[in-house]
């Protein structure tokens, strides 16, 4: 499968990515990441894809008239690289209506929390907040709302008396990124179907 991920910080789970299908190689893992989008400049998600020889695309919202030009130069950018699945690895922007209509379906997101639990752009400060004894992460097709898509995985991780939000998300991300790489080398190689809230996962 030809993959698109969308990155907008640091890009671990990027990273994790390309280390496995490096170790596994493409055929094994069953896919190949074709090329990195991202939303901003100067982010190290880029400069990792940069390192690995990716192609590149950057779409800045604020570069576009509209949240719907902007939204459609990025599914423009995706789809110059015919993608079978788009993975968002930490990008931080709710894509349109274009976007959705393009790949809804085959574009999975990964989430630092365990949804329907603490969606949005603080859900390991929210879980913290809150004083969950677990919190964890999930990865999930994007739909029309935020975060709120079918779950395929998820991984469970403590919360500790001496965590502060970055801890807990250091700790939450070793799962994450283990979880990511698990998840989409099956969805690429068993296949999959969406039955309403349900992932139904292929086999071997
Ligand atoms: C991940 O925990 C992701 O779930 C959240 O932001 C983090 C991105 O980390 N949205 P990285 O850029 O992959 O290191």
């Amino acid at each position: 499968a030809r993959l698109v991920v969308l990155v907008s910080g640091s890009g671990t789970n990027l990273q994790a990515l390309l280390d496995a299908i490096a170790e596994r190689g493409p055929d094994a893992y069953g896919a190949r990441i074709v090329a990195v989008g991202a939303d901003r400049d100067g982010i190290a998600g880029l400069e990792r894809a940069e390192r690995a020889g990716l192609p590149t695309f950057v779409r800045r919202v604020g570069d576009h008239d509209t949240r719907d030009a902007w939204d459609r130069a990025l599914a423009e950018a995706t789809a110059a690289y015919e993608p079978d699945l788009v993975v968002s690895a930490g990008f931080m922007k709710i894509v349109g209506k274009e976007f959705l209509s393009r790949f809804g379906g085959r574009f999975v997101n990964t989430h630092p929390a365990l949804l329907p639990s603490f969606p949005g752009a603080h859900g390991v400060r929210d879980a913290l907040a809150y004083g969950v004894k677990v919190t964890g992460c999930t990865v999930h097709f994007v739909d029309d709302g935020v975060d709120t898509g079918p779950i395929i995985a998820q991984g469970v991780v403590e919360v500790r008396e001496t965590d502060d939000e970055s801890a807990l998300h250091e700790r939450i991300k070793e799962v994450e990124r283990r979880l990511l790489v698990d998840t989409v080398g099956r969805l690429a190689r068993h296949g999959y179907r969406i039955e309403g809230r349900k992932v139904i996962l292929g086999h071997d």
